[in-house]
């Protein structure tokens, strides 16, 4: 039994790469390293270079290393950049998850494991999101990954490829130093940049409808996103034909300003916040459900936030030492 990971060069690819070798399966990563890095693939593990629309190149991954299951990250997922550049979003999004899936089918695949997003929900309008909830989504990022679900879906019910479909909350933290997020694009780094820079951390709008009028969210720690993609990846080995969609969070909600006190109280910078506008489709509040994902996989998250902060500030010091607060 190997899994090919596509995408797993990059920052969460590689958590669910060494959680899966933990676990005793085998792996070959497969990325097109436009932002993974070789360095992140661990020895003995196969890299093969690649993008996911080059189907024959994909085709010959799988026979080569006798491939039986898939977890599929490879994508582009800046809901901001998507809505200026909707169809890179969709070619790479979409059609490469197309041309991957023609593969897969082609190779009698039995599993396949799809990187889905909250950015599916849009603005939903409850205090916990489930996945009946209806998906509204707000930026071509999110279109994208609510249509790899359709797709998905389809293909399984069409030949039995066993299917889950994992909709992440808001990742953070990192297993280790060097395998932390090296982007710059979600609330934690943005804050550790601002505060590196001696510059007070920002808050995206503070007169939302909720308790303290910042936005609130569901993090989830990388280390407990990627055992939930080796849960739901025995699983559909165990249960052929399967067809899930699962939220990945913690169901509880931390809003943006309580997320940057702990942040400057963990990094020892005590630059206040400053109030910025707001981003244009910010939901208010996102906070997941995740009560299908506890009953359908053997899984359970063990990371609070505090571990996901601080984990993310280590990984932070060593790509940027001068970030250390000075006594
Ligand atoms: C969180 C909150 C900001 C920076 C992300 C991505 C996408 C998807 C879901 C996987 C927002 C606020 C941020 C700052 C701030 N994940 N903020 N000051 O937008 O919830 O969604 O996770 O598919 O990757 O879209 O995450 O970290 O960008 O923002 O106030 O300096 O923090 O406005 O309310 P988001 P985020």
């Amino acid at each position: 039994m190997t899994w090919l990971i596509t995408g797993g060069a990059g920052y969460i690819g590689a958590h669910v790469v060494r959680a899966l070798a933990a676990a005793g399966e085998q792996t070959v990563v497969y990325d097109d390293l436009s932002t993974g890095s070789a360095a992140r693939v661990p020895d003995g593990v196969p890299l093969v270079t690649g993008s996911t629309l080059d189907g024959e190149r994909i085709a010959r991954a799988l026979a080569d290393h006798e491939v039986t299951g898939v977890v599929h990250l490879a994508a582009k997922k800046q809901a901001g950049e998507s809505v200026a550049r909707p169809l890179r979003y969709y070619r790479e999004n979409v059609e490469g998850l197309r041309v991957l899936l023609d593969a897969v089918t082609a190779a009698d695949v039995a599993s396949f494991v799809f990187s889905s997003s909250a950015a599916v929900y849009g603005m939903p309008d409850v205090e916990l999101v489930t996945e009946d909830t209806p998906c509204l989504p707000m930026s071509p990022y999110g279109e994208t990954k609510l249509a790899g679900e359709w797709l998905v879906r389809a293909t399984g019910r069409a030949t039995g490829l066993a299917t889950a479909s994992l909709r992440y909350f808001n990742v953070a933290g990192a297993a280790s130093p060097d395998l932390a997020d090296p982007g710059v694009s979600n609330l934690i780094p943005m804050v550790f940049e601002r505060l590196t820079e001696h510059a007070p951390p920002r808050v995206f709008g503070a007169d939302y409808d909720t308790p303290d009028g910042t936005c609130v969210r569901d993090y989830i720690h990388v280390a407990d996103l990627a055992e939930a993609h080796v849960a739901a990846a025995q699983v559909l080995r165990s249960r052929p034909g399967r067809d899930l969609t699962l939220n990945i969070g913690r169901g509880e909600g931390v809003s943006v300003r309580e997320m940057i006190d702990r942040v400057t109280a963990v990094t020892g910078h005590d630059l206040a916040p400053v109030t910025a506008p707001r981003r244009p489709g910010d939901p208010a509040r996102v906070v997941a459900s995740a009560d299908r994902a506890l009953t359908e996989l053997p899984w359970k998250p063990r990371h609070d936030v505090q571990d996901m902060i601080r984990s993310a500030w280590e990984g932070w010091l060593r790509l940027h030492p001068e970030a250390a607060a000075r006594p």
